[in-house]
């Protein structure tokens, strides 16, 4: 059965853990979605892993449209999130409205997630689920800031901890259905899941948040480069290295086919 928003509460209440990935493509999706992970999220973090950018700043409304639709045809009961990118719902309210509004039209995604929790982008928050397209929040280390915060974990101080606490409760009063938290201290993570009455997806914001989230491609050992709350359970990079050698070696040396 699908999941739905109605799903992912009742899981928080029942202290049920949200399994999220990120994903890419149809074949990746397909994966995930027979595998029961309950959140799929189309994150932008895909203009580094699929597209080589050096970050996240680059992909474009159309490129994420492009994926998403990929990763849809491949989900049957996982709960669709697709990234709204950078510079296309920040200038206005209504420039949020049309690109998420292309989204729903386009892809079979059912919902969007945007980044930040300052008081224009509450406002975002509050008018787009108004007219009824849901939206995650996304508080903490958010890439695409990296130019203000780096990579570096937020929420040390204690005024930093009030700022966060402050823009997860104001998403959730302007209708967020769920808020991911990254790369803040479980202490702050905790106090903000036993606040908030929607589910708080967690990465690197310690085992306390009602659910997980790794980029998928972290998972798999596919990244140049993998942050530090991450965990590897696999390394396809060694695996297809190999078999792409020994696929040459067959060829060259008259053994295949
Ligand atoms: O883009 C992404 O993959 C994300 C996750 C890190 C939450 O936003």
């Amino acid at each position: 059965m699908k999941v739905t928003i109605q799903k992912l509460c009742q899981w928080k209440q029942e202290k049920k853990p949200i399994v999220c990935l990120t994903a890419w493509d149809y074949a990746i999706a397909s994966l995930l979605d027979q595998g029961d992970i309950d959140l799929i999220l189309v994150g932008d973090s895909l203009a580094m892993v699929a597209l080589g950018h050096d970050n996240t700043l680059p992909i474009t409304l159309e490129e994420m449209i492009h994926h998403t639709q990929a990763v849809c045809r491949g989900v049957k009961r996982s709960f669709v999130v697709c990234d709204l990118p950078f510079l296309t719902y920040q200038t206005s309210i209504s420039q949020a409205i049309e690109s998420a509004g292309k989204i729903i039209k386009e892809t079979n995604a059912d919902a969007v997630k945007l980044e930040g929790g300052y008081p224009a982008m509450v406002e975002t928050v509050s008018r787009l689920t108004e007219i009824g397209i849901p939206v995650m929040g996304h508080v903490g280390l958010t890439p695409q800031s990296v130019r203000v915060l780096g990579y570096k974990q937020q929420g040390k101080s204690a005024i930093a901890q009030e700022t966060i606490f402050n823009q997860a409760m104001a998403l959730e009063k302007a209708g967020a259905f769920a808020i991911v938290l990254e790369h803040i201290t479980a202490d702050l993570a905790q106090k903000i899941t036993d606040s908030l009455s929607i589910p708080t997806i967690g990465i690197g914001a310690g085992k306390d948040c009602d659910g997980q989230v790794l980029v998928t491609a972290d998972l798999l050992g596919l990244s140049s480069k993998v942050p530090p709350f991450a965990k590897v359970y696999t390394n396809l990079k060694t695996i297809i290295s190999q078999s792409v050698t020994e696929y040459a070696n067959d060829v060259r040396s008259h053994q295949f086919p």
